[in-house]
């Protein structure tokens, strides 16, 4: 049973939850000058206890999955930890990572046995000079071998996320590079709509670009619209008998994207924040102390519900609180 649910009659049987700012990586759109630390905010991430605590409580309200994100998840020493913390302890039924799948061919095997239920890899582009213009790093190779890796050992539920550029990767020829690449794979892949932050405007100018620019090319290309279960994400996906692969697109901006949003976010230092751009949300760290006070934890989570807004209003270009994507994980 899902108790978890707003105002507007929405449930959330999905959490994101971010476990360390840090990022290595300088995506254009994100971290253009690489992560900085945030002088003026001293708090520490999220111990592996706290975040063992909070995913008990979030299992007794009824959600089933949790998505570690960061920063790059991965750059955390006790990672796997974590993983195992949450697999074998909370309840919670799958837990998934988004990665920028750095250093994937090293540890795709201990991804395997960590019993990680799914991976989200963003890979901008599949030309190497391309993705290391995006991403400041010459880190394709390693990726494309971990996915390979991956595959071997049978993990299932792998998916790519690709931020749709204007003039980047938005061409014919990119799209049939992807098809390719899904042809034979049974990876889905999406194209995510480059989303206005408050770090990120001359870029959003210049590479925003609607993502009806894939979604055309995927209705020319004979690829028909799919529903969804209960605690998908965000994306529309779009199927092909021809292909073992899925395409998919997430487009914040469209009409009703919050509709059916069925997820929260907690911050890498314990902030809830119910929606991605939304200014409101509360630290709820100071709850995760001890075991005592998981019904406490719990009854703060569910009264700050009550504030979830309808609606993200980016088309009216509120940004809220978000400066850039790297702390709440996109
Ligand atoms: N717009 C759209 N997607 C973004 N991401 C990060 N910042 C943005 C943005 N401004 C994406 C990353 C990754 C996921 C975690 O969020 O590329 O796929
Ligand atoms: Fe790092 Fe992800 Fe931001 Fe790129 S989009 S800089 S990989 S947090």
């Amino acid at each position: 049973m899902n108790t978890l649910k707003d105002s507007f009659g929405r449930s959330f049987p999905y959490i994101r939850l971010s476990i360390t700012d840090v990022c290595n990586f300088k995506c254009g759109y994100c971290l253009p000058n690489g992560y900085q630390v945030d002088k003026s905010d001293n708090r520490t991430f999220l111990r592996a206890e706290e975040i063992g605590r909070l995913s008990k409580a979030l299992s007794e309200l009824g959600v089933c999955k949790i998505r570690l994100t960061g920063g790059e998840p991965t750059v955390r020493k006790d990672f796997f930890d974590i993983v195992k913390l949450i697999k074998s302890n909370s309840g919670i039924k799958k837990t998934v990572i988004t990665t920028n799948g750095y250093h994937l061919d090293k540890i795709a095997s201990k991804i395997k046995e960590s019993g990680l239920d799914g991976i989200n890899i963003s890979i901008d582009s599949l030309n190497r000079e391309t993705f290391k213009k995006i991403t400041s790093h010459d880190r394709l190779p390693e990726i494309l071998r971990g996915i390979e890796e991956l595959q071997k050992l049978n993990f299932k539920n792998i998916k790519v996320n690709a931020v749709l550029l204007r003039g980047v990767n938005d061409s014919e020829k990119d799209f049939n590079e992807w098809s390719q690449f899904i042809k034979n794979n049974e990876i889905d892949f999406r194209y995510i709509e480059l989303m206005q932050t408050g770090d990120n405007l001359d870029y959003f100018n210049k590479y925003h670009v609607p993502a009806t620019k894939f979604t055309d090319y995927l209705n020319k290309n004979n690829w028909i619209i799919q529903t969804l279960g209960r605690d998908a994400g965000p994306s529309k996906n779009y199927i092909n008998s021809e292909f073992k692969g899925k395409f998919g697109v997430i487009a914040p901006y469209s009409k009703d994207f919050c509709k059916s949003c069925n997820r929260l976010r907690i911050t890498a230092k314990g902030d809830l924040r119910l929606c991605l751009f939304g200014n409101t949300g509360i630290n709820i760290r100071h709850l995760m102390q001890t075991d005592e006070q998981i019904e406490e934890l719990k009854d703060l989570i569910l009264k700050q519900l009550n504030f979830k807004k309808e609606s993200h209003y980016l088309e009216l270009g509120e940004t809220g609180l978000t400066k850039n994507l790297s702390t709440t994980g996109g």
